[in-house]
Order: C-alpha cells, then sequence, then structure tokens
C-alpha cells in the first residue's frame, strides 16, 4: 500500500514535497535525508530554500546521502551531482557540507567507491526520508532495469536511453559519462520514508508500470510497492496513465 497524491501541476507538487520536508524536519531536527538530483526535485529544492530563508527550516542538525554521482566527474564539474547539490541545495541553507555526502565520482577503483560510500551511508544511520525521482525506464537512483535488485551501492553502465535523457545538462552526448555509481536498491528501500516525485506526461506509462505492474526488477521502481510507507506525489500529467 501506498499513499497517492495527485496535484494539479509542477508547482503544486514541489510545494506538497517541500512540505513533506518540512514535516519531516520539524518532527526531528537530525533526520538523516536521502537526496536525488535530477529536474524533479529542483522545484522542492526551491521551495525548501524559501522556507528557509523565511526562517522556517533550520538543516543544521540534518546529514543527507545522495542516490548517485557520475563516475569520472570531480566535485567542481559543473556536470557532477555533487555540484548540482551544492548549487542548487546546499550552498543556500544552512547545512553543514561535511554532513553532506555524495559518492566520490573521482575514484577510479569501483570496488573501493562502492564498498566507501556504502560505510558512509550506514555511518550517518537509518534515512528518514528519501526522496526519489523516477527514470524514463523505471530506474531509481541509477539502478537500470537488471536482472535482479542491487543491494548496496554499484557502479552502472548506464543505458542508451539515460544518457540520451541526461544529454540536455552536456555539450553533447559524447560527453555523458558512460558509468555511475548509485546506491544500491537495498539502501534506497531501508529507508523509513520514501516520497516518489513524477512529473510530467512523459513520465505516465512508467509510472503506471511502477506502481501498477508485476514488480520486477526490470522495472526497478517497482519495488516501491512493496515499501511500508511510500508516498507518491504526481502532478495530473504523470498520473494520466493512472486508473
Ligand atoms: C538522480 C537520480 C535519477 C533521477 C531520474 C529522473 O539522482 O537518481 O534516478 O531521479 O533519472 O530524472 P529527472 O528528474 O531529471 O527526470
Amino acid at each position: 500500500m501506498f499513499s497517492l497524491e495527485i496535484t494539479k501541476d509542477y508547482q503544486e507538487l514541489s510545494e506538497k514535497a517541500a512540505e513533506l520536508v518540512a514535516k519531516q524536519l520539524k518532527k526531528k531536527a537530525n533526520s538523516v535525508l536521502g537526496l536525488a538530483t535530477g529536474s524533479t526535485p529542483l522545484g522542492c529544492y526551491e521551495q525548501l530554500v524559501k522556507l528557509y530563508k523565511a526562517g522556517e527550516l533550520d538543516f543544521s542538525e540534518v546529514h543527507s546521502v545522495n542516490l548517485d554521482e557520475y563516475r569520472g566527474l570531480a566535485a567542481e564539474d559543473k556536470n557532477s551531482y555533487r555540484h548540482f547539490m551544492d548549487e542548487n541545495l546546499f550552498s543556500k541553507i544552512n547545512i553543514v557540507k561535511e554532513h553532506t555526502h555524495v559518492p566520490d565520482g573521482m575514484e577510479e577503483n569501483r570496488e573501493k567507491a562502492c564498498k566507501d560510500y556504502d560505510a558512509k551511508i550506514l555511518s550517518v544511520g537509518e534515512i528518514d526520508l528519501q526522496i526519489l525521482g523516477l527514470g524514463l525506464d523505471g530506474h531509481i537512483g541509477f539502478n537500470e532495469p537488471a536482472d535482479s535488485f542491487s543491494k548496496g551501492t554499484n557502479c552502472v553502465r548506464l543505458t542508451d536511453e539515460t544518457i540520451e535523457s541526461n544529454q540536455r545538462f552536456f555539450q553533447s552526448k559524447e560527453e555523458v559519462p558512460q558509468e555511475a555509481y548509485t546506491m544500491g536498491i537495498g539502501s534506497i528501500f531501508s529507508a523509513k520514508k520514501i516520497l516518489l516525485l513524477v512529473s510530467g506526461k512523459a513520465k505516465a506509462e512508467i509510472l503506471e508500470k511502477a506502481l501498477r505492474g508485476p514488480v520486477t526488477p526490470r522495472v526497478p521502481a517497482s519495488i516501491l510497492q512493496f515499501h511500508r510507507d511510500l508516498t507518491v506525489l504526481a502532478d495530473e500529467e504523470a498520473a494520466s496513465a493512472l486508473s
């Protein structure tokens, strides 16, 4: 069972998402937040910055773990997810930089990068609230369709569909890294609460598959149907294929 809330548009979705994060932080000031990058959570982050500036939110005790990072991109690279988070959220609120964690894209040794990030995730404690976006192929984090659900952090080869979809942030398709480090489905699933944000017509079909279809690693997000505390916020366009 999950709770599904359909909003009229992206703005309303973003406001509702920020309200849920705010509620979590008011309940527990030292919450661990699982954070996502991409277009979908941007509006929510903007709202969180607004609430912070209005004196309504305090991030000083918050810890965060991000879902993923491109392998081969440095923190300073404007396309890295670390840079994305710094730019769009961390630099605008009073979170302590050392409390924010993103996989190390510059660690070339895949095994070490994954082990280190798993250790980081364990060290911050249970994720209280995990924010997720939804990939066009059903991926969450960068966990692409596969034969089994991943457990811990893993290094993935991005699918052509994901590379093409993410190309919009780069100058050319060739510049999009082919691999990424991502938190595993097992770690994502261990979060106490999950908030899945889905916006736009292009996501309607995959959202329907993820929420109503069989639970299968071929649609990684479908595992969320089994989660005990999942809230799905979808705008009308994204929800248009749900009966
Ligand atoms: C990003 C991430 C990805 C995105 C997904 C949707 O950290 O983990 O799973 O959430 O690719 O991306 P957008 O929101 O850009 O459509």
